[in-house]
């Protein structure tokens, strides 16, 4: 993620005093799968801070960004996200995970997946998405490899990305990689600074995947796959390229969808959650209208179609760079938290084809005693 002219959300956090020398020897065994969940006195005792959001979803304790692999499983609706156990600030990444049965309560599940030492995403478990895979849960995510010592990461292109498959039992709670992972790896030659965050929806009886890059002397790019099984992956070109000018070499966190007769893209460009709205054919997206899905301190969008056909926003609200609001990586150690995940939102178009979000109807059991203010 890129902020202000060319820093990287990493070499931003690094210049909040991050302490991230060490990570990179402390990576976590895959046995943290079956790891206990952080006592629940750790929500407790966080729930002392004042500053701590109530009714928004974060984790117990410790670090979190991305929302990944959200799923309705059998009714209820997964969140998993990209999460560091062990401090609150960024690295280490794992999928943490919850479970809710109305976008709202949610309870904590066991962490999903944990980097493997020596296998393609020893350095993090970085974003994805989840499908349904007859009957299989199926997660594809970003195996993550730092090509440079962690002090001196700096972002993207100094991480070796490749996409990887893991499957879950029926609960969704225990997760097994795939043996002959990565199923994805860059097309030489074409990716300028990273290759990740891969997005998949099934389109009649064949897989399409999506994943955020950019291209070497073009923009920001999406690039467009297909598969019969998940697991061989062809490569049919740039989905779409945007403008380096407006969106620099990287885009993020994509998601494609229909909405009425049109096709969406979401994706996170220049640290803001963007959607194109427009036509899809030929493996191409053809954009007619554009626009910010929320100016404010948001970021890391994944659009899921629910088992009601709703297609619902799921985000992150980091820490507000380069504002009052700030909490360096120092401070952060205090509260022993960072990240939020945003009110979940569903997603429609205006007349004009510009895309309008309004929270979950479900959010109303939150809502108690009218308080109604007059003379004002
Ligand atoms: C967005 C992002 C993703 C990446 C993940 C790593 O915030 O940079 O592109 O997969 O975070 O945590």
């Amino acid at each position: 993620m890129r902020f202000r002219s060319n820093l990287t959300r990493r070499e931003f956090l690094k210049l909040g005093g991050i302490a991230t020398v060490g990570l990179v020897t402390n990576i976590s065994p895959w046995k943290v799968i079956a790891s206990p969940l952080p006592p629940w006195e750790t929500r407790q005792k966080m729930a002392a801070d004042p500053l701590r959001p109530l009714y928004h979803f974060l984790p117990p304790s410790n670090w979190m960004n991305d929302p990944n692999g959200v799923i309705q499983w059998e009714g209820q609706y997964h969140l998993f996200y990209q999460y560091n156990p062990d401090d609150p600030v960024w690295g280490n990444t794992h999928w943490g995970h919850a479970v809710s049965d109305d976008l709202v309560h949610w309870r904590d599940l066991p962490i999903a997946l944990g980097p493997t030492p020596g296998g393609p995403d020893q350095n993090g478990c970085w974003s994805g998405s989840a499908v349904n895979d007859n009957g299989t849960p199926t997660i594809l995510y970003t195996g993550a490899i730092y090509t440079v010592p962690i002090e001196r990461y700096t972002g993207g292109p100094d991480a070796r990305q490749v996409i990887c498959l893991a499957t879950g039992n029926d609960n969704l709670v225990t997760w097994q990689k795939y043996a002959h992972n990565p199923v994805v790896k860059p097309p030489i030659g074409l990716v300028e600074e990273g290759f990740r965050d891969p997005y998949v929806w099934r389109e009649n009886d064949q897989w399409y995947m999506v994943i955020a890059s950019g291209i070497i002397g073009q923009g920001a790019a999406v690039l467009l796959y297909r598969s019969l099984d998940l697991r061989e992956w062809k490569y049919l070109g740039p989905l779409f390229t945007g403008d380096a000018g407006k969106y620099g070499m990287m885009f993020e966190c994509p998601s494609f969808f229909t909405l009425g007769n049109k096709h969406v893209l979401v994706v996170g460009a220049r640290g803001k959650p963007r959607y194109f709205v427009g036509t899809y054919s030929d493996h191409k997206f053809t954009p007619e209208t554009t626009g910010v899905l929320d100016a404010g301190i948001y970021y890391s969008p994944q659009v899921i179609v629910d088992e009601q056909g709703r297609r619902i926003l799921f985000g992150w609200v980091w820490e507000g760079g380069w504002t009052w609001l700030q909490r360096n990586n120092d401070a952060l150690k205090v509260p022993g938290w960072a990240g939020v995940s945003p009110l979940p939102r569903i997603l429609s178009l205006a007349p004009d084809n510009t895309l309008l979000s309004r929270p979950v109807p479900e959010l109303s059991v939150l809502r108690a005693e009218h308080v109604h203010l007059s003379d004002r």
